[in-house]
């Protein structure tokens, strides 16, 4: 991984930051690191200080185009160039509702930013990513393969994400830029807490039906997806790995 620059989104907090320091920590030459979030940005920073990767922050909003564009503009020129990214950022917004009540403004919002926002990202980084030897890594979620009563916006924007990664991964495969979706079941972070302090998930419900039965460690998903992101997946594209099953 040394020598490499690496892209990544929603880099403040729980997987996104869990990327970083993964990646500072197998020696990557630069990160760009972006979220909505400042002080989780900084934070994130802070925590990397101890590595030799180069860093940069940007507050960036995946569902507007115009922010995402510049900061991927951004980060060509200030490290040179882009072999990954990971799009990690997203939301799980919803109130709870069974799908007649689901509010237009709550649905438009989950689109805008878990499948909109990785459309953004995705668009604008493989104008500049490395051929070949790029790699891209989606963050989608195990609701991406099967819905969850009462978070329809929600994995509908997740099982979106696969339909679009599976899509670029057809198109690049040939120009050696490889594309996979990660699928986390129930990880430890803060989407997923605030969730449950709002009634759309339980721990114990959740956790209990996975394989392990117990919530996943946002670093845990992290060497997933750096693995995805190395070269030594450098056979696996158009994938979708499940933390669980
Ligand atoms: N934690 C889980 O149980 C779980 C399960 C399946 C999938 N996921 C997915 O994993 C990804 C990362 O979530 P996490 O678990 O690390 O949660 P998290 O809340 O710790 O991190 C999500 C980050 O995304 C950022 N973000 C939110 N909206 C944004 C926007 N419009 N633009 C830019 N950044 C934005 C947040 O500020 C936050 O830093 C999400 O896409 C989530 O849907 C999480």
């Amino acid at each position: 991984m040394q020598g490499k620059v690496f892209a990544i989104t929603g880099a403040g907090s729980g997987i996104g930051q869990a990327t970083a320091l993964r990646l500072a920590e197998l020696g990557v030459q630069g990160l760009a690191l972006s979220d909505v979030n400042q002080a989780g940005l900084e934070e994130t920073k802070s925590l990397l200080a101890k590595y030799q990767t180069r860093v940069t922050l940007k507050k960036v909003d995946v569902s507007n185009v115009e922010q995402v564009d510049a900061w991927i503009r951004e980060t060509v020129q200030e490290h040179g160039k882009i072999d990954g990214a990971a799009n990690v950022a997203g939301i799980a917004t919803g109130n709870g509702q069974i799908t007649e009540s689901i509010d237009q403004s709550a649905w438009d919002k989950m689109i805008a930013v878990n499948l909109t926002g990785v459309m953004n990202c995705m668009r604008a980084q493989l104008q500049h990513i490395s051929r070949p030897g790029g790699s891209i890594v989606n963050v989608s979620s195990t609701s991406g393969l099967r819905g969850l009563a009462n978070n329809a916006a929600y994995a509908s924007s997740k099982f979106g994400v696969i339909g679009l990664t599976e899509s670029a991964a057809a198109e690049y495969g040939k120009k050696g830029v490889r594309i996979n979706a990660l699928l986390p079941g129930p990880i430890d972070t803060k989407i997923f807490r605030e969730g449950e302090a709002k009634g759309l998930f339980n721990e114990e419900i959740i956790s209990g039906g996975t394989l392990m039965a117990r919530m996943g460690k946002a670093e845990e998903v992290a060497k997933v997806l750096v693995f995805l992101l190395s070269d030594d997946a450098s056979y696996v594209t158009g994938g979708e790995f499940s933390t669980f099953s």
